[in-house]
């Protein structure tokens, strides 16, 4: 007998990692292992992995980096032992093949009576230490953030006890439950509006799905295009703004989609990356232009509105309190010819217009908002005119949709939440959707925890109807 590829999942959570003990009646029972099970023909481990630790756990997995490889020679035979991390699951965890589950800190999973294969996992594990730190408080160069993807747990309970989302995380939000809502996925032809990192994209097409995945930032799209193509996963992408999406299927030849998903808004990628100047974290041009090729920045939109415009678009779309103030400021700026050109300057603009002193911000408690998070949104979404491509995304479903489609929208904030309904509501009054679509769900407490960003997703869906107004599908 050859040797046999078996799982194991590093499941992380909150910097701890989980260790299960072999049931009584099995092999080396009474052993702890990272849970997992047979890699079976024509699987990679990590579809085994996902499909082990739902039937073994009942969890829906996330699946990332490979955290060790060892071969192991049991008295049964040689097993090859693939030890892949495993980032964020939903789901309770229930257990069916072990007696005991424990949360381990890594450098404490030795302190157990490990199966001996596991043991190197556990040592590698055990013995990772942080990479040194960068001097100053951000890391210069963005690799160096990004190591911290997945890769040091330590570092990443940190950022998440803080309440924000470690740098260079990706994680699809509220997962489960948008497959739930496409379903059924095999043989579907399906519409990413907003490929994004491919999180979602890539789970549809590993559960048969046929993706188109669009995105307006040809940047990410290219490297989106990259990791999937590397992933086994066919997905074809197409550099669009979502409010043509009707142009952009045409252009594929396909009259109309069974599932269309849009998780709208932002992706951590683009908020982490400092020369795209979205985030009050990172000091960079003050750009935020989800498609670097054309439109204003968020400077030169500055620099040509008028105060009450800025007010307008603080108070629509960032729900600031402080709109006038700001909008007074910045509109004083822009006339004395001092415009904020740096994500840095604007956050000292705001925060002085907010009668806050110099200095670096100290949050009031780890879930409490930066004072610049609103102004920040809100002049993002004004730059990328996001809530016009969203009208024009929403008044094209009926016409996207073919007869039983399924559509799954997650929106970020109250003025996105505001559109969708009010779209979704006259449409099914119109006799598009089967049913009047419901309120929208939120994201389960253990997923805000592992993904704070998470936080303000809601997923509204709704499906098609199958006669009335089916029959103007595809009509424009
Ligand atoms: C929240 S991310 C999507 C993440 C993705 N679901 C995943 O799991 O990786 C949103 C993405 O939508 C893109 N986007 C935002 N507005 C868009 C628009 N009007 N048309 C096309 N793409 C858009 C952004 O560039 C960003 O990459």
């Amino acid at each position: 007998m050859g040797t046999v590829p078996i799982c194991a999942g590093v499941i992380l959570r909150s910097g701890m990692v989980l260790l299960c003990r072999r049931a009584p009646g099995r092999t080396r029972a009474g052993l702890w292992e990272f849970p997992g099970g047979r890699v079976e023909e024509g699987e990679t481990p990590a579809e085994a992995l996902r499909r082990e630790l739902r039937e073994e756990l009942g969890i829906e997995a996330v699946i990332g980096a490979q955290a060790g490889r060892v071969r192991h020679l049991y008295d049964d035979g040689e097993i090859e032992l693939i030890a892949l991390l495993v980032t964020a699951f939903t789901g309770e965890l229930t257990l069916k093949d072990h007696d005991q589950a424990r949360w381990v800190e890594s450098r404490r999973l030795l302190e157990f009576d490990l199966a001996p294969a596991d043991v190197p996992i556990a040592k590698a594990l055990a013995s990772h230490r942080r990479r040194g730190r960068y001097a100053g408080t951000h890391p210069r160069r963005f690799g160096e953030k990004y190591k911290e993807h997945a890769a040091d747990p330590e570092a990443v309970a940190k950022a998440k006890s803080r309440g924000s989302t470690p740098a260079g995380t990706h994680l699809p939000v509220m997962l489960a439950e948008t497959l739930a809502a496409l379903s059924p996925l095999a043989g579907a032809d399906v519409l990413d509006c907003t490929l994004g990192w491919g999180g979602h994209a890539a789970e549809i097409a590993r559960l048969g799905g046929r993706v188109v995945g669009l995105d307006r930032d040809a940047e990410e799209l290219a490297r989106a295009v990259k990791r999937l193509a590397e992933a086994g996963l066919v997905v074809t992408a197409r550099h669009f703004d979502y409010a043509d999406a009707l142009a952009a299927a045409a252009g594929l030849g396909l009259r109309g989609f069974d599932a269309l998903l849009a998780d709208l808004g932002v992706s951590s990628m683009q908020l982490d990356r400092p020369e795209r100047g979205m985030s009050f974290k990172n000091d960079g041009p003050l750009d935020m232009r989800m498609d670097r090729s054309r439109g204003k920045t968020a400077a030169d939109w500055l620099a040509c509105a008028t105060q009450p415009r800025i007010a307008e678009a603080l108070r629509d779309y960032g729900d600031e309190p402080d709109a006038e103030k700001i909008a007074a400021a910045l509109a004083g700026l822009a006339r004395q010819g001092r415009v904020p050109r740096t994500t840095f300057e604007l956050v000292a603009a705001v925060g002085s217009a907010k009668g806050l002193g110099p200095g670096p911000f100290r949050k009031k408690d780890a879930f409490a908002a930066h004072p610049a998070a609103r102004v920040f949104q809100a002049l993002r979404i004004a730059v990328n005119s996001e809530l016009d491509s969203l009208k024009a995304l929403l008044a094209g479903l009926p016409a996207l949709m073919r007869p039983r489609g399924r559509v799954a929208l997650i929106t970020f904030h109250s003025g996105e939440e505001r559109l969708v309904k009010d779209a979704l509501d006259a449409q099914a009054a119109a006799g598009v959707w089967a049913a009047p679509p419901g309120p929208p769900a939120r994201p389960a407490p253990e997923e805000v925890r592992e993904n704070p960003r998470a936080r303000s997703a809601r997923l509204w869906s709704a499906v098609r109807a199958f006669y009335r107004g089916a029959r103007d599908s595809f009509a424009a």
